[in-house]
């Protein structure tokens, strides 16, 4: 029978209790953990976001009735405690904040009863994550979501704070918007009033922050919702949190700095790790040759080098024949893992195919200084003396190496970099190595599409002085693009923009698209242009990805209130669902699929 609070109020939370309140009357308002009955007492640990409390229930203190109440409590009961602070008269609990103190209970309520949870509240669950999802609302109450939710708004908190000390504006933009193509593909909401025609959701608040700074609002930030309808993976999810910024009359440099600043600050208030500022800066091209990687994981080394010169001339067919289409031959060298057995080996192979690669070539270097090798059989002596002294390979080192075009090479490399340091266990969890990757490429040629797109997007400005190659060679104009990279995850990533008309036409030429095309989809912001432009530039990030890092979670799931799964469901409410024919009516759909999972395609 649930009572009620009349006359009761909350004094504290739970766990902000200390022995410095010893001996006052404290109220406290929270779910049963857990009871435990020791005959004439009764042991209960509430909870609360803060943390537990131990409540002691004795017939003395309480009386009869209470006593009898206490008795029926069960977990997640949620009950309020009416009674006196004191240091446990018992063991002390060393793991717990309030592990020295206790509250003996002169009140008791029961709140609301609860029925048995179909998984137990508590940290580090074992239970699987469908069932969690399912019931999140019960996966919330779990003290490490609670933590991570609780880390989430206090960073928010703190670059709202940053932000607005340094003259940034928040201001918000619309979310059903006019979909413009580029990047992953929208989400379409169908509109009642117009038939046939569709808002999207905003991918990034990209198009109205340039307006915004058109408008001469100078310093803009938001944090926004983003949505974007692509294959979802550990660091994706189809809405996401971004947090965006533009800036008027700045360059690179500028919004480096503000930036550094900015990520100096949160680390240090929210986990109290000091980042090192300048933060260090790498080429694109750089990180490519050097990781294989655009957003390097430097927590360890083993870096690729490229022996293409060495073996130019030897008599292995797959490496001279990958040089001869204007490719390369690179290596790394995994230090100690010489005697890794072939089994392993051969499943680096398999995850090198997997990632593209034609085969894999191994050299591993015995500790007598012989060589187990796959392919040194081709090369004369000297040969395969000169490819282990460039890969600085000494007895007991396993070198790998990939010939095939660039692309490839390092991606093939790029990956099993990551998979040996992370079966190596290289990637030290409590290290934050940060990462500005600057000097992107602007375009990449899209086999899919047969032409150029634009890596960034197509409003990215391209280095001064690659200019001149926008139309003969657009495939080495650098762009003022910059990633910032932590860990080897990309955090986030901006750009300076393009505001010189001209500029902006032979962009959209250079991406295939007429001037009358790029009006028909961005002729709002191309008219804006013509009314006075202010040079600016901008960055988001991933708030989510960002707070995932900082609390060593796998997923952004576990940093998300209520996030989605792979097939961009909701476990607990079902969406996207069927709706009624009625709606489908007036929105003047008619659906061609049969729904299918509860999914139907319009
Ligand atoms: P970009 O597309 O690089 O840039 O996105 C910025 C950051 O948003 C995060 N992010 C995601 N996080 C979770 N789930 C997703 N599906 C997802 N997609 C992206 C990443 C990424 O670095 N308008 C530009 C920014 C600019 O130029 O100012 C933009 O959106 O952490
Ligand atoms: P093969 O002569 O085809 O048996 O290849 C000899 C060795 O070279 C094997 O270990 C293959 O896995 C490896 N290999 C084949 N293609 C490539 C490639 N493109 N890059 C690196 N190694 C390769």
């Amino acid at each position: 029978m649930a009572e009620s609070m009349l006359g009761l109020k909350r004094s504290h939370r739970a766990a902000e209790l200390t022995e410095a309140s010893v001996g006052s009357e404290v109220t406290l308002m929270g779910w049963v953990q857990k009871r435990r009955n020791l005959g004439s007492l009764i042991f209960v640990d509430l909870r609360d976001r803060s943390g537990l409390m131990q409540i002691m229930f004795d017939e003395n203190s309480i009386g009869k009735e209470g006593f009898e109440k206490a008795g029926t409590l069960r977990s997640e009961f949620v009950i309020a405690v009416v009674g006196t602070l004191q240091k446990r008269g018992g063991a002390v609990n060393e793991n717990l904040k309030t592990g020295t103190l206790e509250v003996v209970a002169t009140q008791l309520r029961i709140l609301s009863e609860s029925e048995t949870p179909p998984f137990p509240i508590e940290e580090h669950s074992q239970t699987k994550e469908e069932m969690r999802l399912k019931y999140r609302y019960l996966d919330l109450r779990r003290p490490d979501l609670q933590r991570n939710l609780i880390l989430r708004s206090k960073v928010a908190t703190a670059i709202r704070a940053f932000l607005s000390e340094e003259g940034f504006l928040e201001i918000e933009t619309p979310i059903l918007n006019k979909s413009t193509p580029e990047g992953a593909r929208d989400y379409l909401v169908p509109s009642r009033v117009h038939p046939g025609s569709f808002y999207a959701l905003p991918q990034s608040p990209q198009l109205f922050k340039q307006l915004l700074m058109c408008s001469g609002y100078d310093r803009y930030f938001q944090i926004a919702k983003c949505f974007r309808d692509e294959d979802l993976r550990a660091d994706r999810q189809p809405e996401f949190t971004q947090v965006d910024m533009e800036l008027s009359f700045v360059d690179v440099d500028d919004v480096i700095d503000v930036n550094e600043r900015l990520l100096a600050k949160i680390f240090k208030e929210a986990i109290g790790v000091e980042v090192p500022l300048p933060i260090p800066r790498m080429t694109w091209q750089e990180a490519m040759d050097r990781f294989g990687s655009d957003k390097p994981d430097l927590r360890f080394g083993m870096e690729l080098k490229d022996v293409s010169k060495v073996v130019e001339h030897c008599g292995f067919g797959v490496f001279t024949g990958a040089l001869e289409q204007g490719g390369s031959v690179r290596g790394i060298n995994a230090k100690g893992q010489g005697s890794m057995p072939r089994k392993k080996i051969d499943a680096l192979v398999k995850l090198a195919k997997d990632f593209g690669a034609k085969g894999l070539a191994y050299l591993a270097i015995n500790e007598d200084g012989s060589y187990k090798s796959s392919f040194t059989k081709f090369l004369t002596e000297e040969e395969s003396k000169a490819l282990v002294e460039a890969m600085e390979g000494e007895p007991g080192d396993l070198l790998l190496f990939a010939a095939d075009k660039n692309k490839v090479v390092y991606d093939v490399l790029g990956n099993l970099r990551l998979e040996l340091g992370k079966t190596l266990g290289l990637m030290d969890k409590d290290q934050y190595r940060f990462l500005w990757v600057t000097e992107f490429p602007l375009l990449e040629y899209s086999e899919e599409e047969e032409r150029f797109v634009a890596m960034h997007h197509p409003f990215t400005m391209p280095m001064e002085e690659d200019l001149p190659y926008l139309e003969t060679d657009p495939g080495r104009v650098r762009a003022k693009a910059y990633d910032i990279v932590l860990n080897g995850t990309e955090l986030g990533g901006g750009s300076v923009r393009i505001f010189q008309n001209d500029v902006q036409e032979r962009m959209f030429r250079a991406l295939g698209f007429t001037t009358e095309q790029a009006y028909r989809q961005f002729g709002f912001l191309l008219n804006a242009f013509k009314y006075g432009v202010p040079p600016h530039a901008g960055l988001a990030y991933g708030l989510d990805r960002l707070i995932m890092l900082m609390v060593k979670a796998d997923s952004i799931r576990d940093v998300i209130a209520f996030p989605k799964v792979k097939d961009a469901s909701c476990l607990m409410t079902d969406a996207p669902d069927v709706v009624d024919e009625k709606q489908l009516e007036e929105l003047h759909i008619a659906v061609t699929a049969s729904a299918k999972d509860g999914a139907y395609e319009v």
